[in-house]
């Protein structure tokens, strides 16, 4: 409801701006960015089109990970009237390709540059038959661990580096009376702190075969029944309010103190950002127990949707220009939490957290430890995706044994292929 009032908003705001300035284009954009630090972010295109006389219509679909808004696009899609732009991803991106309902977005792509400056890696995602279809905004880390600092201190514990350590620490939190892990209880969730797990439990390769190349014997394996083994571990120390509960809000737990930890992808640090905290003082953030040499990547993206009119398809070149300027790197991450997606990109005004995250991409892509992620849609194809997603999910909310699901998992995948 409040999406459908913003956008009704959005639109009287639009229609009045239009008569004051009628070259205008108009863009209305799909997303689901609608956190605190998300909106923070998000804004900040919304004020350079303006800026430029563009007009942005709002229509932002609350929902972490996205699916809710991937829905939405999909039945808008079907009765005809996709909005300008969407934020989507991954290999959904191609699917949309596929359907000749694109921009084409070439002729940007080639006054900006953006072949010399977007990592392969990344513009391979955004490519359909060789040519641009799409704009990607950042590059965000997964497996994070965020840290409130203040808990730790107080229960006089070290940041734990090694899985034994944390549950070592977590226990010591539970007896102190802190909620220990804070938790979201949602499948994207489940999936997100799963793949974080099994990079760390299992090591790159492991990660690769099992949830890049969806390996049938990895999938089985011992080291993935161990994987579900921590899983299960985690859940003790998660609290009874967790089912449900929206990544922000788990964010939130950390930030106030409530819980020591959360396993999050870096648009945690938004929040962090967004509520004035500072790492190093508030807060901290290391890589998951055993992940120091693994990043696993999401990208976000827009694409746009074919339009007619030449204000509109000014608007649309407008939007992805700014996209990749230098100037809406620095200040879209700063607030997303995430890094430039481009290069060329100073370190100055990031924090340390994005700045050793910086130097983490460029390694582990010298290294291999660079690895899409699977919850965020970079790996596996969609019906693959959603088979890990139901295993995972199903397993962590009931007694299911480690072994059970290590087998339903390869069993679930084998269909879904
Ligand atoms: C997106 C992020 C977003 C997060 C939570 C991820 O899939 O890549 O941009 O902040 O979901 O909604």
């Amino acid at each position: 409801m409040r999406a459908i009032l913003m956008s009704v908003f959005s639109f009287f705001a639009a229609a009045t701006l239009s008569v004051t300035n009628s070259l205008a284009g108009e863009v209305e954009v799909l997303h689901w960015w609608t956190s605190g630090g998300e909106a923070a972010a998000v804004q900040e295109l919304q004020k350079m089109l303006q800026k430029e006389g563009h007009m942005w219509t709002d229509f932002a679909v609350a929902g972490g990970g996205g699916s809710a808004a991937m829905t939405t696009l999909k039945s808008r899609a079907v009765g005809g009237n996709p909005p300008t732009a969407a934020q989507v991803k991954g290999p959904q991106i191609q699917d949309w390709a596929e359907l000749g309902v694109l921009t084409n977005l070439d002729e940007v792509a080639k006054a900006e540059g953006w072949d010399d400056t977007v990592p392969k890696v990344v513009a391979d995602i955004m490519k359909y038959q060789d040519g641009w279809v799409a704009v990607p905004v950042n590059v965000h880390r997964i497996n994070w661990m965020w840290l409130n600092k203040a808990v730790f201190d107080k229960a006089g514990l070290a940041y734990p580096k090694t899985w034994d350590d944390f549950f070592a620490a977590m226990e010591t939190l539970k007896k102190a009376g802190v909620t220990p892990i804070a938790w979201g209880g949602q499948n994207w969730q489940e999936a997100t702190v799963w793949e974080t797990v099994v990079a760390g439990v299992g090591g790159n390769d492991f990660y690769k075969k099992a949830l890049v190349e969806a390996d049938m014997e990895a999938l089985k394996s011992d080291t993935m029944v161990q994987c579900f083994e921590v899983m299960r571990k985690m859940k003790q120390y998660t609290d009874p309010n967790a089912p449900g509960r929206d990544w922000n809000l788990a964010t939130s737990m950390v930030i106030k103190g409530e819980a020591a930890v959360q396993f999050m992808g870096d648009w945690a640090k938004g929040e962090f950002t967004a509520a004035g905290k500072k790492p190093g003082e508030d807060y901290d953030a290391m890589p998951a127990p055993g992940t120091e040499d693994s990043f696993l990547f999401n990208v976000d993206s827009f694409i746009m949707f074919d339009v007619k009119d030449k204000d509109a398809k000014a608007a649309q070149a407008a939007m992805a220009r700014l996209i990749l300027s230098p100037e809406f790197q620095v200040v879209f991450n700063v607030n997303k939490g995430s890094i430039p997606v481009r290069s060329g990109i100073e370190e100055q005004p990031f924090d340390s957290i994005a700045v050793s995250s910086m130097g983490d991409f460029a390694a582990t892509a010298e290294s291999g430890g660079l690895m899409p992620s699977m919850a965020h849609e970079m790996a596996v194809s969609p019906a693959i995706r959603g088979a890990m997603f139901d295993v995972v999910t199903n397993f962590y909310n009931s007694d299911m044994s480690a072994a059970d699901a290590a087998s339903k998992l390869a069993a679930a995948v084998g269909e879904a292929m």
